[in-house]
């Protein structure tokens, strides 16, 4: 197939004909609220199943209203919408859906009244996020993430992603895989754009919804299987920066990052510096369970063919 398709302002069109004004609100003043979703082929059923595409537009609903921005369509127009765009675009290999909502208006001034909303979807191609099978080497951010009543870190707001881009730029050339996030008040948040589990024994501890996170699909699906399928203890507490050092294991989650293992924080290696038992297990459910291979949560993959 050569050009792929996008969805814009009600219409599927050629990605090339998919234009944004200069002037269009979403681009002056980071005014858009998105969601990315990932689709997994599984090649034994020769299926592509899209994985919590209902809860991922769920979370969207409540960034645009925390945005004041209308969705435009409901949760069921959303998935018909989806499953139409990729059959169009033939993926028949894993890929990333991203519905944005924005502030589409030519109007100067950051005000969200008198402004109108718009919806695009695309999809691309997509393979792993981390390349390599070495766990990351990960440092604990000098910037802060976001309080939530700054720019709150419970919506996707496209804007608010200048913070991670400072965090991942700053660790990238420091030599770093990834950051962690602290807020202002010295606790970790989570990942530049993941949430972040430690392992200590057969607990996994994560920051709580009011630490300054993004309310992560992938984690809510980690504690649900850790709990039932691993018989894990999962609690959520604030965590200090120094616990970071000591714990048994970490990683982080998110559907970009899917479970990427963390080697070492601040220089500090985790055990012998490979991913821990635990994250392994947890890596190798969560592989089997977003491509449909497990029963019990096929509930979660929503079929495209
Ligand atoms: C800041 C941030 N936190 C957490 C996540 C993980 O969220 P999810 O698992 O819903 O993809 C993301 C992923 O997009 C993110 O950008």
């Amino acid at each position: 197939m050569s050009e792929e398709f996008y969805f814009m302002d009600g219409n599927y069109v050629p990605s090339s004909e998919a234009k944004i004004p200069v002037r269009c609100h979403a681009f002056l003043y980071g005014t858009s609220v998105f969601e990315g979703i990932r689709g997994y082929w599984n090649e034994e059923e020769k299926q592509l199943y899209v994985f919590r595409a209902k809860e991922h537009i769920e979370r969207m609903f409540n960034s645009s209203k925390i945005m004041f921005m209308d969705a435009k369509y409901t949760l069921d127009e959303y998935l018909d919408i989806i499953k139409t765009l990729i059959k169009k675009n033939e993926y028949k290999e894993n890929c990333y859906i991203r519905p944005e909502v924005y502030k589409s208006s030519l109007k100067i001034g950051p005000g969200l009244y008198d402004c109108d909303d718009s919806v695009l979807i695309f999809t691309i191609k997509l393979g792993n996020y981390f390349k390599g099978d070495e766990p990351l080497k990960v440092c604990v951010s000098n910037w802060n993430r976001l309080p939530d009543n700054t720019i709150p870190p419970r919506a996707k707001i496209s804007g608010a992603y200048a913070n991670t881009a400072l965090m991942i730029t700053e660790a990238k050339k420091s030599g770093f895989d990834d950051a962690i996030s602290i807020s202002a008040d010295g606790k970790v948040a989570e990942g530049s754009a993941m949430n972040f589990f430690l392992v200590e024994g057969n607990s996994l501890v994560t920051t709580p919804s009011t630490s300054n996170i993004l309310v992560g699909v992938t984690r809510n699906t980690i504690m649900e299987l850790a709990k039932e399928e691993l018989k894990m203890e999962v609690v959520e507490r604030e965590i200090n920066r120094t616990e970071l050092y000591i714990a048994d294991e970490a990683f982080f989650c998110g559907t970009g990052a899917q479970i990427a293992p963390i080697g070492s924080i601040d220089h500090r290696p985790f055990g012998d510096g490979k991913i821990g038992k635990k994250t392994l297990e947890i890596q190798k459910l969560y592989d089997d369970v977003v491509r449909g291979k497990v029963e019990k949560y096929k509930k979660w993959c929503m079929p495209i063919y």
